[in-house]
């Protein structure tokens, strides 16, 4: 873990992600694309759509993670949200906590852009990742074949690392 290093995407970045997020995925085909051409145009829409685009990578330099944040974003009643578009660690990653410092890098840049709310969508039998939002705080508000999960962003927060 200690190996892990956190760095902005470039442009060029994108087409290494593509595996990286199809092997993720592969357990819930359902909410995520498994066909390489759509994921590559899924990651250039997150490309056009971003604030923070966040990559982990392990020693050699391989992508082993990314996050995509846009701060700005606005909610279905037209609020404004810090919106995690995209969260991806890859699979022989998993708890490793990898996962949680992209998503504390995430909070905190929409903390810094004025933020006191973030939102994501995620799959309903995505029980894993419903499990892990759910230990940093992000709690259900609607339900369906995504469900919907927000959490409050305080200021405060910020020294805990949460
Ligand atoms: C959801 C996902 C991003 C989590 O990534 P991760 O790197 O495994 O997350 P972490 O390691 O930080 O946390 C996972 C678990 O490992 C444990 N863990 C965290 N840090 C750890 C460490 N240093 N050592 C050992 N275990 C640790 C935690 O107990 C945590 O448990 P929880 O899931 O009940 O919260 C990952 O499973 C994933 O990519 N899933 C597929 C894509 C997906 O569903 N994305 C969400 C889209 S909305």
């Amino acid at each position: 873990m200690n190996a892990i290093q956190f760095r902005t995407a470039r442009a060029d970045d994108l087409d290494a992600l593509v595996p990286l997020y199809l092997r993720a995925y592969r357990e819930h085909p359902e909410y995520g694309d498994t066909r390489p051409d759509k994921a590559r145009r899924y990651l250039q829409w997150l490309w056009r759509h971003h604030t923070l685009f966040l990559i982990a990578e392990d020693a050699q330099q391989r992508p082993v993670g990314f996050v995509v944040m846009h701060a700005n974003w606005q909610d279905t009643t037209g609020q404004p949200v810090g919106e995690i578009h995209e969260l991806v660690v890859a699979p022989e990653h998993w708890g490793q906590g990898v996962g949680s410092r992209l998503l504390q890098a995430a909070l905190a840049h929409a903390r810094d852009a004025g933020r006191t709310r973030a939102g994501l969508w995620v799959g309903e039998r995505n029980l894993r990742a419903q499990r892990f939002y759910q230990r940093h705080g992000f709690r259900p508000v609607r339900w369906g074949y995504w469900v919907r999960m927000e959490r409050p962003l305080f200021a405060s927060d910020a020294s805990s690392g949460t």
